[in-house]
């Protein structure tokens, strides 16, 4: 309903690399899934809650003989809340702008995670062609002068230019779902300036946190001839304003009737433990990522190895389980990352495991909600370790399965759900010996200390959801554009 009173009557478009619903076709006909993206999880509720178009990259392979202009399809499967408009990429335009440029030089760069990005002049050229492909999508679906656009992710850095252009009253909320680096680190970039420009085509400009905005507008300062308003957070570059603001995204809170649904927690319990082949008393720690060598899986591995090795009493009691959602597996990167950790966890297996006993299961397999759901049930703990994050949504995840208030968060201090989720167990993956130590202070925590620490943790997360983060820039891009036109009439 607050969404509603904002948008009011306006068309809302969304725009984003990931679709929401991935259509496979398979032998018994086409079946839907749901993609492992922090992104997709928090902007799907706001969608189904206002309804418009989300313009995305179709990755099924259902319809993908559907190559027309008018490919729209309403989602979710059976609810129609809305209207997916897939985009159909060919091989080229798929490994220049989305392994390559988004993913082999944006990503690294953003986040600083000691991969170094690289910059190729062929996949600069597909990632400016595909990002004109989406904008013209976009202004092809809008049914007025100024529709509200929600551009998603590093992905689209030109789209909001590119929109603005022709559409030059569009309200253009672009949010930024992964790190800003210091201007430094961004300098590296060859195409810094077009990147800049891009994205100030944005009527307003979101990141996590104050930290990243403060990152992008000194970026700004040193790259651009732009006029930059401290105290309003505001950048005038080619006569016209963006409003750079920190708007911490979040997860929909579960509604009391699904939760009442859910299987219990000694019901999830029982079912992970005989799925896995685990002893029954065991402290039961979990980890669930995408495969990618920003998450911290590596380090995470490694306190557990030390937390083996400094209380041997965990060895036989103390059980990690890793579920690694493989993802852009067509870059060597991520192939030989994945290899990397698989050799770790048979070298701490082989080093520790018993008869009966194993110490880390790697799961490298991709899992549905309700499953993730049912492993946060069963855990002890959950385990997120990122080197660097833009928020992390697991953690979120995490809190909001537990409403038994059992279970404790590990939290890397560089993920920015850091900011807000102060009663976990915050540490820096870096640090092996703090973040085993971290283990051993989470699997030896009183059941009281647990349930206070997860109490405080929920009512932040069912507080500050996600429809308060869309609510929030919402409510921004109003006011922006009440003041817009009584400065147009006043002039
Ligand atoms: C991060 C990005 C998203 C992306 C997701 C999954 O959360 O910010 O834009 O969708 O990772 O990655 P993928 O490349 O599989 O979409």
């Amino acid at each position: 309903a607050l969404l509603n009173t904002h948008i009011s009557g306006d068309q809302v478009i969304v725009v984003s690399n990931r679709e929401p619903y991935i259509h496979e076709r398979t032998a018994d006909g086409v079946i839907v899934k749901r993609p492992a993206s922090g992104l997709v999880t928090a902007v799907e509720p706001v969608m189904r809650a206002c309804s418009g178009t989300w313009v995305a990259h179709g990755s099924g392979s259902a319809d993908r003989d559907v190559v027309d202009a008018h490919d729209r399809l309403p989602v979710p499967p059976g609810q129609d809340d809305y209207w997916l408009r897939r985009i159909w990429l060919t091989a080229e335009e798929e490994q220049g702008y989305y392994y390559g440029f988004a993913n082999e030089g944006m990503w690294p760069l953003c986040h600083v995670a000691h991969v170094r990005p690289v910059f190729r002049e062929s996949d600069w050229e597909a990632y400016k062609a595909v990002n004109q492909r989406f904008a013209d999508a976009v202004v092809a679906e809008a049914r007025s002068e100024d529709p509200l656009v929600l551009v998603q992710d590093y992905h689209f850095a030109l789209l909001p230019a590119m929109v603005r252009e022709k559409l030059p009253q569009a309200t253009i909320l672009t949010f930024w779902h992964i790190p800003w680096p210091n201007p430094e680190s961004f300098g590296i970039c060859p195409w810094r300036k077009e990147i800049l420009d891009g994205m100030l085509g944005s009527t307003i400009l979101g990141f996590h946190t104050r930290y990243h905005c403060k990152n992008f507008i000194e970026t700004v300062d040193r790259y651009l001839e732009a006029r930059i308003e401290h105290e309003h957070s505001t950048i005038a570059f080619r006569e016209k304003e963006t409003l750079v603001e920190s708007y911490p995204i979040s997860i929909e809170w579960p509604q009391e009737e699904a939760m009442r649904n859910w299987p219990s927690v000694e019901a999830c319990r029982q079912r992970v433990t005989e799925r896995l082949g685990l002893p029954q008393d065991l402290c039961l720690a979990v980890g669930v990522d995408r495969f990618d060598y920003t998450k911290g899986i590596l380090e995470r591995l490694n306190a557990v190895e030390r937390l083996l090795e400094k209380w041997p009493q965990w060895i036989g009691r103390f059980v990690f389980v890793q579920v690694a959602a493989p993802t852009r597996s067509a870059l060597e990167e991520y192939r030989s990352f994945q290899e990397r950790i698989e050799r770790v966890t048979a070298r701490i297996n082989e080093r520790f495991s018993r008869p009966g006993y194993q110490p880390v299961h790697l799961l490298a397999a991709h899992h549905e909600p309700d499953a993730v759901n049912e492993l946060f049930r069963a855990a002890d703990m959950c385990v997120v370790t990122s080197l660097h994050d833009g928020m992390n949504l697991v953690s979120k995840e995490f809190v909001a399965a537990r409403d038994d208030l059992q279970g404790v968060l590990i939290l890397s201090r560089f993920a920015g759900a850091a900011r807000e989720l102060a009663e976990a167990l915050i540490v820096n993956p870096y640090h092996v010996e703090e973040t085993a130590d971290a283990l051993h202070r989470a699997a030896s925590m009183p059941a009281a200390e647990q349930r206070e620490r997860m109490a405080s943790l929920r009512s932040t997360v069912r507080e500050s959801n996600v429809f308060r983060w869309a609510g929030r820039m919402l409510l921004d891009a109003g006011r922006w554009r009440l003041r817009a036109r009584i400065e147009a009439r006043v002039r």
